[in-house]
């Protein structure tokens, strides 16, 4: 059966932590120039129904980097945009290549195409979740502050994919998570539940940021929501991370988005230059944390 991952809870803490521990092991070999060749002619297939900017180039870069290739598909030019079902295209395509990478809507189909695939199947985004962004955000909390087991963070903004994600973390990770949104854009409320002993809503920001160690936003509306846009500029307008915000947080917090980012609507203008920011480490860490999270699952071993 092959190892998948559609949320963090599909490692467990050991082997997240392992994850992340190699993911800047291979950081440090690839800046020294070292030549890795770890997934030699293995081949991923990256399924992308949403725009990408990161997530495709770390991907197919990091799989050209260890040896392999990628491929790109997209709904409009696969028969998956005409209608072939998800399971038919599962079987065929992972009979084909050694792991599948998917960015598409309904999370239920990662579910659907990873229940009928004999390769690894990666979530790069649903509508409910974003694990391999956390991958990269835990490995730069840990490369800049160290361990973030106890520590405190803030999620400000739409309890969205990101901030579920998070919610995952907090428990996998071990930290205590605050969560800052309107009311009407709360996370799921089953979520909220089922992580009840570490993760809370605190309406007011200032609040959920006093002492801090890490302050996260994205963007108010996500793709497929642009036609919420100005609703959302209106309900979101407290909920902007900001110099001043940073000031009631921690001293030694710091800052992170996982970009794109609005300047002027979730953070202020200056907020990715201000010293709390690692948000172009926390970018760059996308290549590195999957690339250890291909060796996971395609070679079944970290070394
Ligand atoms: N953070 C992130 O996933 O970026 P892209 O949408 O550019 O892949
Ligand atoms: N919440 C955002 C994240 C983008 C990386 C979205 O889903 O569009």
């Amino acid at each position: 059966m092959a190892r998948h991952f559609l949320t963090l809870n599909d490692l467990t803490p050991q082997e997240l932590d392992a994850v992340v521990d190699h993911a800047s092991k291979l950081r440090n070999e690839w800046r020294q120039g070292k030549i890795r060749d770890t997934l030699r002619n293995r081949v991923l297939a990256m399924i992308f129904e949403k725009s990408s900017t990161r997530t495709r180039v770390s991907f197919e870069a990091g799989m050209t980097q260890l040896g392999g290739s990628a491929l790109f598909l997209s709904p409009r030019d696969t028969q998956l945009g005409r209608g072939e079902p998800v399971e038919d295209s599962a079987i065929v395509i992972s009979s084909m290549v050694d792991a599948v990478m998917i960015r598409t809507f309904d999370h239920d189909t990662v579910e659907t195409f990873a229940a009928s695939s004999s390769k690894p199947v990666i979530n790069a985004l649903t509508d409910d979740y974003h694990p391999c962004q956390l991958l990269a955000d835990m490995q730069t909390f840990r490369e800049h502050r160290g361990s973030i087991r106890g520590a405190t963070v803030t999620w400000v903004g739409d309890g969205n994919n990101m901030c579920h994600s998070y919610m995952n973390a907090a428990a996998q990770f071990d930290f205590n998570l605050r969560i800052a949104c309107p009311e009407g854009y709360d996370p799921d409320p089953n979520l909220l539940q089922a992580h009840a002993d570490r993760v809370e809503v605190v309406r007011d920001p200032v609040e959920a940021a006093r002492g801090s160690h890490l302050l996260v936003t994205d963007v108010w509306a996500s793709m497929g929501q642009e036609d919420e846009q100005k609703a959302r500029e209106k309900a979101f307008q407290e909920y902007q991370i900001s110099p001043a915000l940073m000031q009631v947080a921690d001293k030694q917090a710091l800052f992170m988005h996982c970009l794109p980012a609005h300047r002027g609507e979730e953070i202020s203008a200056d907020m990715m230059e201000h010293k709390s920011s690692v948000v172009w480490d926390e970018a760059e860490n996308r290549l590195h944390a999957q690339k250890a999270l291909l060796e996971f699952l395609i070679l079944n071993r970290l070394d």
